[in-house]
């Protein structure tokens, strides 16, 4: 049941070209398909089919007699295949019974599929896997208005894709859906239809997503040379959807969610998500599409690289402190947090029993992050003659990560061994610093360590880019910004100068480590005052307010006013970016809190976390009490709403500052902001404070308001849970299990009500009478019948059970192990829950 990437080997025979004919019916639709098959090399033919009802194989021509192939519930064996010949199958599928949202199935009466991972096989007999690329011609038969595949449209219906593609990439959608339409020109002078398809009654909302793809086709023309490829590019917008988004050949499907915004309806970080995954998902078809995986071992190969490419298309869009800052938040909170407990995998792994369980932070975002690295160690000029080598050395194939290794190598004469090690070795390594100063010799020891991960013990060292600079206590820099690889265990650096500098290390957040580095709070205030790196005046702030935070839960530590005083200055600083002080504000999360404190050996407790950070923003409301209101008063975006960068700034910091005015006036200036809100960044923001206040009234006023829409009513699901307090979290999130509106089969819905409980309200999941671990595993055992890639996905919640103390731990074991013992366990949920019970 285990696959290994040792074990890979290609097809003894290969499809080059698929003809399709679909019948769409909700419960029996027809597949006709005829494949051209090529043999090259010795062995059957093996397909890959599931939940399909054969009712015809013929090849060449020709009945099949049933000595001719053999079947089984997962696969269609042909035997004794000739050279070369075409096989012809027909099946037939139940859309409207397919809820696990994988393959073809109905979403509020439209068809639409979605096949990455191992989808297609769902639809039709076919070898389902990535290095198998074929041309497709597909023909649509259904009365509906709108009948979309992938490629260009010959007639009704009738689609024709000649860029050769794998099975994970192919799409169809069909149903009464309404368009906004757009066109862009590409640099050779080519004009591209653009249409964003939705369904009746939402096509106000499309404006956004349109420009946004605009902005990104001519991003890729601009930074990468990469220019689309077909006469029209689709995108349509799913409501029930597994995941974010799908960048299949010229059809993209998104979660409803990453599409449709209005400023009535759209927050702030809707639109800047809507912004990032249009991108993302447009920028697949070089990196992805164009060329692609050789295997599923392999995905990082375009996951991470089309992470990285759209974190450069936002850093260029909203400016690049900001977006820095706030892809580190993520990658921290997800990705460390995944690396330092019993999921740790490596960026490319060897092993996997479900691919669905591994479209994961470590694969996303820490493989973007190990593009960066790539891009710092060779340079811009060196990163761009790779890239532009492997768009040209592999246009139209499957390849591999030593594929992508190897153009670098070749285009900057750099060896690539070590490097490589980062693909391999899971874990998060800790970079230790400790500085000595002594008659005018400055030194920095240098020492890495890489912990033991699942499967994995005694690592070898890799190399780390630190990006470094020094100032001089005065916060003047005396060193520019360099960079030093750590390529080995222990290394030390040493400059000659007449005092001791303040260090600024692993400046915009330069390599993936945690750096185990105890700098004196006088130096981090100058850094936080003066370094000319933002990320690390960032940096400063937050290991201030951590130590702080961690202080107060271990010795009851006060609020000192040196602290309380910088961060005054911080939220006053008009000559400050207003996004940069939100997020100078924002306090280190519960989460990040409880792994920091298991670092050091404590254990955490999530009650006295939620409170001391209760009690931090309190003695930062009282310390800034006379600043508050007229601070948000000049950050206030008057007249219409725009959802740029720079308004999105001063409504975070807004948001930041009401939080706090509400720790002193319970809930008064929230109110006043919650009656004049005119979008919903800012009535969210003065929802979640009316929430932490014990506002009765405020969410049934909310529904009575939006109960019609449903992306906003997912929102109005997961803040009563995630401002609950602790104690009556798990309450609330039961009672909404019981609300008309609340429907388990819909991702986003599912979603909101479990993750507002387990990421929204720690304290509330942790709940020390288990009331919270019971809950989500019943709710994971009862949408795992269904839909298993959700359940496993929201499974992960689990994943820390081991910081813990004794009695969270036994009863979140129980949990797990109540899971493990149910009979009808997906393959999804049983491979999570077995990695998560080896801790
Ligand atoms: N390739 C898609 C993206 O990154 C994600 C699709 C993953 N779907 C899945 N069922 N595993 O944009
Ligand atoms: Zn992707």
């Amino acid at each position: 049941q285990t696959i290994y990437l040792a074990d890979y080997a290609p097809v003894p025979v290969t499809v080059t070209h698929v003809d399709l004919q679909v019948r769409l019916d909700p419960l029996a639709t027809r597949v006709s398909s005829r494949l051209t098959c090529i043999r090259q090399g010795p062995g059957d033919m093996v397909l890959n089919g599931e939940l399909l009802k054969l009712r015809a194989v013929r090849l060449d021509g020709e009945e099949l007699s049933p000595d001719a192939y053999s079947l089984t519930d997962t696969t269609l064996t042909i035997l004794n295949a000739p050279d070369s010949f075409l096989l012809e199958t027909e099946v037939e599928i139940a859309p409207q019974t397919n809820k696990a949202l994988s393959g073809l199935y109905m979403s509020n009466g439209m068809y639409c599929t979605q096949c990455e991972a191992e989808g297609f096989r769902r639809i039709t007999y076919m070898l389902d896997r990535p290095d198998v690329m074929a041309t497709y011609d597909v023909q649509i038969d259904a009365d509906l208005p709108v009948m979309l595949s992938n490629g260009d449209e010959t007639a009704h219906g009738h689609w024709r894709d000649p860029w050769p593609k794998p099975t994970y990439l192919f799409a169809l959608v069909a149903g009464d859906l309404i368009a906004t339409h757009d066109s862009f020109t590409t640099m050779d002078g080519r004009d591209v239809a653009l249409n964003v398809w939705v369904r009746p009654g939402d096509e106000g909302r499309t404006a956004y997503a349109l420009d946004s793809l605009k902005r990104s086709m001519a991003w890729d023309e601009k930074v990468y040379g990469r220019v689309y490829d077909l006469s029209v590019f689709n995108i349509v917008a799913v409501d029930d959807f597994n995941m974010g988004a799908m960048e299949n050949k010229g059809l993209n499907i998104f979660n409803s969610k990453y599409v449709l915004a209005s400023p009535e309806t759209a927050t702030d970080a809707d639109f800047a998500n809507i912004e990032r995954i249009v991108a993302h998902e447009y920028f697949h078809n070089w990196t992805g599409n164009r060329i692609t995986c050789r295997d599923w071992f392999q995905l990082c190969l375009k996951e991470g690289l089309t992470v990285f490419r759209d974190q450069q298309f936002s850093q260029d869009a909203r400016g690049f402190a900001t977006q820095r800052i706030g892809d580190v938040l993520n990658l921290r909170a997800r990705q460390f947090r995944e690396d330092a407990g019993p999921l740790a995998h490596p960026v490319r792994p060897e092993s996997f029993v479900e691919i669905n369980n591994f479209y994961t932070a470590t694969i996303y975002e820490k493989g973007a992050e190990l593009i960066g690295m790539l891009r710092t160690l060779v340079g811009a000029e060196g990163y761009a003659a790779g890239c532009a080598l492997y768009f040209e050395r592999h246009d139209g194939q499957a390849c591999t990560i030593e594929d992508w290794l190897a153009c670098f190598e070749a285009a900057t004469g750099r060896d690539l061994t070590q490097f490589k090690l980062w693909y391999t070795q899971a874990g998060t390594p800790v970079v230790k610093v400790t500085e000595h100063f002594n008659d005018g010799t400055y030194r920095i020891d240098l020492e890495q360590v890489i912990p033991d991960t699942p499967g994995q013990a005694n690592k070898k060292p890799m190399p780390i880019p630190l990006a470094f600079g020094l100032l001089a206590q005065d916060g003047s820099e005396v060193v520019g910004t360099q960079i030093h690889e750590l390529t080995s265990e222990t290394d030390h650096l040493s400059f000659d100068l007449d005092a001791k500098p303040v260090l600024s290390i692993l400046r915009g957040f330069s390599a993936p480590v945690i750096l185990d580095f105890v700098q004196p709070d006088a130096e981090r205030l100058t850094l936080l005052a003066h370094d000319t790196d933002p990320f690390n005046r960032w940096e400063a702030g937050r290991a201030l307010a951590k130590d702080r935070l961690m202080r107060a839960v271990t010795d009851d530590a006060d609020f000192d006013a040196p602290w309380l005083d910088a961060m005054t200055t911080l939220a006053t600083d008009t000559d400050a970016d207003p996004a940069f002080r939100a997020l100078a504000l924002a306090l280190p999360s519960e989460d990040d809190l409880a792994q920091s404190l298991h670092n050091a050996d404590v254990v955490p407790d999530p009650d006295r976390i939620y409170a001391v950070r209760r009690a931090a923003q309190l003695a930062m409301a009282e310390h800034l009490r006379d600043d508050l209101s007229d601070l948000r008063e000049s950050n206030a975006t008057p007249g219409s709403y725009d959802p740029k960068a720079e308004d999105a700034g001063k409504r975070a910091l807004s948001a930041t500052l009401l939080r706090l005015q509400t720790m002193l006036d319970g809930g008064k200036a929230a109110r006043a902001a919650y009656d004049v809100a005119n979008n919903m960044t800012d009535r969210m923001a003065a929802f979640a404070c009316l929430l932490d206040a014990g506002d009765e009234t405020v969410a049934h006023s909310f529904e009575q308001d939006w109960q019609d829409d449903r992306l906003v009513m997912d929102k109005w699901f997961m803040a009563q849970v995630a401002h609950a307090a602790p104690r009556d979290a798990v309450g609330v999130a039961d009672r909404l299990t019981r609300h008309r509106d609340f429907d388990a089969s819909n991702p986003n819905r599912f979603r909101s009500l479990i993750a507002g409980l387990t990421g929204g309200n720690p304290a509330g999941f942790h709940n020390p009478d288990g009331t919270g671990y019971e809950f989500l595993a019943s709710w994971l055992l009862h949408l795992d019948k269904s839909n298993p890639q959700t359940s496993a996905r929201l499974s992960t919640a689990f994943d820390g059970w081991t910081r813990y103390d004794a009695d969270r731990q036994a009863m979140m074991k129980a949990q797990l192990e109540r899971i493990l013992g149910t009979t009808g366990l997906s393959r999804d949920l049983s491979e999570m829950v077995i990695r998560m019970l080896k801790a």
